[in-house]
């Protein structure tokens, strides 16, 4: 099978960092060509990644292109996704595919119409840990579930970042708090009810800088979120059942060469579970060319989540007691 013949959306700084050098190591894949709002940003990655440099409109419409990545700030996910889909092209695009439930059913009735593959770019999703994590729990390990948190923060970033503009989508429930929400989806299964919500603005960016979500599971499960970006660094999960203790530290962002570590705690024993590292990326990138290769039917699955993802993001919105940061 011919490779997936890749064009990239925005020479963003994560796909800089980590998604085009995984792309490179992904057999499946071949990074064709690179879109920028200016030339020389373009032509600058396009010799960095042995790509051709071109602009947002040509490259969605270039005959030549098979799938797009797409890592542009969130707001414009919705509009560039919809083009490319329109344009007959299979997207990966970055967590969020959207901002809103209405806007990524759209895009996920659209990508279905036309029977082309649509994923958000959730790499966390794509390492094996979780997998492990899961057989635990089907085995009993930890006994009935009772409570899952989940914590994602990470310390302040430059004024200037796209995350600071609420124009742009920014706001740490879209960037980080997506990905407690995405976790427990993962965990606790697709019906999950709000019970509450508190997000923090920042009155200077009118973004929310930090939040904690409160939900229940069908099953009588809590969860219990927090993420924000004024915060130490910290992306771990728990699960609490009734007869132990299994916690995952750097559960969403582990680079490549990471083992990661659960630990397990009972009232009079502990143990750690090391497990081999994971390139999520390369995983991610790798799975996304395979499904564009083969049309996987478990597709569906994902823009499932999506559309779960999207509809709790918004219910988080209208219902969450804002405070003011001080
Ligand atoms: N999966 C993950 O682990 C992960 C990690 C980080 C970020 N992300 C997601 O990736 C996306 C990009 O994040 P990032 O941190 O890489 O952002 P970034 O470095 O600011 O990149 C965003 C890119 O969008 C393009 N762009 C178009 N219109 C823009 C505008 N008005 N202002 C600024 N940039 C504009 C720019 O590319 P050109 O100048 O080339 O046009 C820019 O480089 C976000 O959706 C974020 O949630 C995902």
């Amino acid at each position: 099978m011919s490779p997936v013949r890749l064009g990239v959306l925005g020479c963003s700084a994560i796909a800089r960092r980590r998604s085009l050098p995984a792309a490179a190591e992904v057999p499946e894949l071949v990074t064709t060509a690179v879109a920028s709002r200016t030339r020389e940003k373009a032509e600058r990655f396009a010799a960095e990644f042995g790509a051709t440099a071109t602009d947002y409109e040509s490259l969605v419409s270039d005959p030549d292109i098979d799938a797009i990545y797409l890592s542009l700030p969130n707001s414009l996910h919705h509009e560039w996704t919809r083009r490319a889909l329109d344009a007959g092209k299979h997207v990966l695009c970055e967590k969020p595919l959207t901002g809103s439930a209405a806007a990524t059913r759209e895009l996920t009735a659209l990508a279905d119409e036309k029977r082309l593959v649509l994923r958000e770019n959730f790499a966390f999703l794509h390492h094996p840990v979780h997998d492990h994590v899961r057989r635990l729990l089907d085995q009993g390990r930890i006994g009935p579930l009772r409570t899952f948190t989940a914590t994602f923060g990470i310390p302040p970033l430059p004024g200037e970042d796209i995350r600071y503009s609420a124009e742009l989508g920014g706001g740490a429930l879209l960037d980080v708090g997506v990905y407690p929400l995405r976790a427990a989806l993962l965990l606790l299964g697709p019906s999950l009810s709000l019970v509450g919500a508190t997000l923090r603005m920042d009155a200077s960016s009118d973004v929310d800088v930090a939040g904690n979500v409160l939900l229940t599971a069908d099953s009588g499960v809590f969860a219990n979120l927090e993420f924000g970006f004024e915060h130490s660094y910290r992306a771990r999960y728990a699960l609490w059942g009734g007869t132990a203790w299994l916690g995952l530290d750097r559960a969403f962002t582990p680079p490549p060469q990471h083992q990661p570590v659960l630990r397990i705690e009972e009232q009079d024993h502990a143990e750690e579970i090391v497990l081999p590292p994971a390139h999520q990326f390369r995983t991610s990138l790798g799975s996304f060319a395979q499904a564009v290769q083969q049309r996987t039917p478990e597709e569906k699955r994902w823009v499932a989540a999506a559309d779960a993802l999207a509809a709790l993001v918004d219910e988080v919105r209208e219902r969450a007691v804002r405070v003011e940061a001080a």
